[in-house]
């Protein structure tokens, strides 16, 4: 049966929502960064149903999302830096991963059986309503098939998953664009797992240190083997588009569609599709863009899709990230 799509405006929507949950149910909801695919964390067969409509692998963990900082305490050990962070950049597009709490609530399947989580309190505010009208916090990756492009409507998560799951709250395009900025505070200096909607340089000014990168060996999409602690979902050819894409494209070739940014560049008329993320070179507005155009596309039936250089500064690492990852090639 077809998710019901509900406007998140109206009336009973929460209340809808809530009651799905509270009986195991899958609902997606918008974030200030991507829609996301809530269960309840402490159920686990919603959990197992979750993977399964994801076509996600469970040794994938899941982030916990919670509605304030005393629900993320309850999860969670927060160390010195961890909780600067938290102070200064929640509720907002930053993910920590933190050691476990004892007597952490959440359901070993979401946590992978890792002795550590994933912690994340969202700014939209459809998201914090839910959250808090559950009581409890809800474990929500991305509302995509695994592998494929987030959703940043909830047209993306109804294409994608609406036979799989129960309800999508329609809130409307996501801000941001970009999945959460992932770091790990573990002892030591805090490390980068996944560059996401707020900035590297944000955090370094709060915490004043660089932050650690995550090993080669993830970058690339290996198979973990080393100690330090890694996004496992960070696989090279995830965010993955089916068209072929040819980064940091100067022109346009026959055939291609062109993803642009700022002025199009020559042999633009010819492309078989256009798509500018933001044609004054507004990094926000291009990682906003991004997914809904890569989407649109990947179905305009070009060869291959010709994507402008663009700059990494500030969201820009977050949009280079997910462009070489749609660029790397398949297993
Ligand atoms: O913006 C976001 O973070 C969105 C919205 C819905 O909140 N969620 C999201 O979730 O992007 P997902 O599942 O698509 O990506 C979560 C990433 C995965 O790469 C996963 O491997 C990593 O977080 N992760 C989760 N728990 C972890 C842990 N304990 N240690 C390291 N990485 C972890
Ligand atoms: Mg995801």
């Amino acid at each position: 049966m077809a998710a019901r799509l509900i406007p998140a405006a109206d009336r009973d929507a929460v209340g809808q929502a809530v009651d799905c949950l509270a009986k195991g149910g899958l609902v997606a909801f918008p974030t200030e960064t991507v829609y996301g695919l809530g269960a309840d964390a402490a159920n686990g067969v919603a959990i197992a149903r979750l993977y399964a409509a994801k076509g996600r692998p469970s040794f994938n963990p899941l982030i916990a999302h919670v509605a304030d900082v005393a629900g993320a305490r309850r999860l969670a050990r927060f160390d010195a830096a961890a909780a600067r962070l938290a102070a200064a950049f929640w509720p907002g597009p930053l993910t920590l991963v933190l050691p476990k709490a004892f007597g952490c609530p959440v359901a070993e399947l979401a946590t992978a059986g890792l002795d550590t989580i994933a912690v994340r309190l969202p700014a939209h505010p459809v998201a914090r309503a839910l959250i808090a009208a559950v009581g409890r916090p809800l474990v929500a990756p991305s509302a995509n098939r695994s592998g494929h492009v987030s959703p940043t409507t909830a047209q993306h998560v109804m294409a994608d998953l609406g036979e799989k799951i129960d309800i999508v709250l329609d809130g409307g395009a996501t801000p941001v664009g970009v999945e959460s900025t992932i770091l790990a505070c573990l002892g030591e200096t805090p490390t980068l797992l996944r560059p996401g909607g707020l900035p590297r340089a944000e955090i370094e000014h709060v915490l004043g240190v660089a932050v650690a990168e995550r090993n080669g060996a993830a970058e690339a999409g290996a198979p973990e083997t080393g100690e330090a602690p890694l996004a496992p979902g960070m696989l090279a050819s995830h965010y993955a588009p089916k068209t072929r894409l040819r980064l940091a494209a100067r022109d346009v070739e026959d055939g291609e569609a062109l993803l642009a940014f700022g002025p199009l560049p020559p042999g633009a008329e010819r492309a078989a599709r256009v798509l500018n993320l933001s044609a004054r070179g507004d990094l926000e507005e291009a990682a906003a863009n991004l997914f809904s155009h890569l989407r649109a596309l990947d179905g305009a039936g070009a060869r291959t899709i010709a994507v402008a250089p663009i700059p990494s500064e500030g969201l820009g690492e977050a949009i280079n990230d997910r462009l070489a990852r749609a660029a790397a090639p398949r297993e």
